[in-house]
């Protein structure tokens, strides 16, 4: 009996305020453009990995759910089970243990943390010792997004022409008074995941070519907005570039849009909160869940604010989080495989 095991491993969830939207290779997740996230310190995913000889298939667990032999979760799980496999020569099927701390499937990014962590905990029970790169382009196979969890901060995936030229970098390590607050309208998981939302848009969009056209110049903006650490310019281009991802959704063939009534709803009170003198902005993603951009300091008030409308287990604030981390021994002690 052979067996290896991996630490606890911790991937923060990240939110685009460039969004990745469009696959230019389908199979090794090449992205159509760059995009810039933050990396956020209240939604993460722990992931164990132990691969054994004993194993008679690969078994994926999320908060104690055993995830179908033929469902997605596993089918994306695997492509970086194999990948690890094929780098270490090692052909035991694995046992995948993991914990969400984000809803899975929402909008609200599982599949960064998830996969994110997965790339770093599949290595490290094999003991690759991979570059962060490397693990971007891991992680990138799993799920695009997860490509920019490896790492804190502002974050850049550079959409690249290739396996080894599509990986994410730091871009600023966002150590000033910047966080989200996020409104949770709706958690359960979503008709049209990321994937095929992206590629209906891109194969049948009428809007889908002015969206290309524009994104040079919104990633250029973001780039600045950060340098100048500035949360109105942040604030107001992730805005834009959000609105204007979610309308190309609207010229897809059929339409289809993540937005529902309690969205836009959420909009308007940012926009009033803005004529309040607030400096605040939204961004969404694929699901209905709005998430509000401002200053730490800022977020704390509306968040006090905004409890007249939602419960409080709705809304949550964030700040900018780590990349990777090796989590140490004690935790998760209880539930550990062995
Ligand atoms: P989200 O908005 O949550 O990112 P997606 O539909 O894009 O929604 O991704 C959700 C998918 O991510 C899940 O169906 C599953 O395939 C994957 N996923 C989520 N959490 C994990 C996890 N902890 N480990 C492995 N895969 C995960
Ligand atoms: C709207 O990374 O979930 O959140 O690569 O197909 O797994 P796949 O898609 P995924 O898409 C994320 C889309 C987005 C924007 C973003 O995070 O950049």
């Amino acid at each position: 009996m052979t067996t290896y095991t991996s630490s606890w491993i911790r991937a923060y969830t990240n939110i685009a305020l460039i969004k990745y939207w469009g696959k230019a290779d389908e199979a090794l997740k090449l992205p159509k453009n760059n995009s810039i996230s933050l990396t956020l310190d209240s939604f993460y995913t722990d992931t164990h990995v132990q691969f054994d000889s004993r194993f008679t298939a690969d078994t994926l667990t999320i908060d104690g759910q055993g995830q179908d032999q033929n469902g997605a979760a596993l089918k994306k799980a695997k492509i970086i089970l194999d990948l690890v496999r094929e780098i270490a020569q090692v052909d035991y099927n694995a046992k995948i243990t993991s914990l969400n701390y984000v809803p899975t499937a929402a909008g609200l990014a599982s599949s960064a943390s998830g996969l994110a962590a997965l790339a770093g905990a599949a290595s490290n029970a094999l003991e690759l010792n991979l570059s962060d790169t490397d693990l971007s382009r891991l992680a990138r196979r799993g799920s695009g997004s997860a490509s920019r969890s490896i790492f804190g901060g502002f974050v850049e995936w550079e959409k690249g022409d290739s396996d080894v030229t599509s990986v994410a970098k730091p871009l600023d390590d966002a150590n000033w008074d910047i966080g989200m607050l996020f409104i949770i309208l709706d958690s359960r998981q979503k008709a049209v995941s990321s994937s095929e939302g992206m590629s209906r848009t891109v194969a049948t969009s009428v809007f889908y070519p002015a969206w290309l056209e524009t994104i040079e110049l919104d990633l250029a903006d973001m780039r600045q907005a950060i340098k100048d650490q500035s949360i109105q310019q942040v604030g107001e281009i992730a805005e834009r570039n959000a609105l204007k991802m979610h309308g190309t959704n609207l010229g897809a063939n059929p339409p289809f849009t993540y937005w529902s009534a309690e969205s836009l709803r959420a909009m308007e009170h940012v926009r009033q909160l803005r004529q309040e003198g607030y400096n605040v902005y939204f961004t969404m993603d694929a699901g209905p869940n709005v998430k509000l951009i401002g200053t730490y300091q800022e977020l704390k008030e509306i968040k006090e604010h905004l409890s007249k409308y939602y419960d409080p287990a709705q809304l949550i604030l964030a700040q900018p989080g780590p990349g990777l981390t090796v989590l140490p021994e004690h935790v998760h002690a209880d539930i550990t495989p062995n």
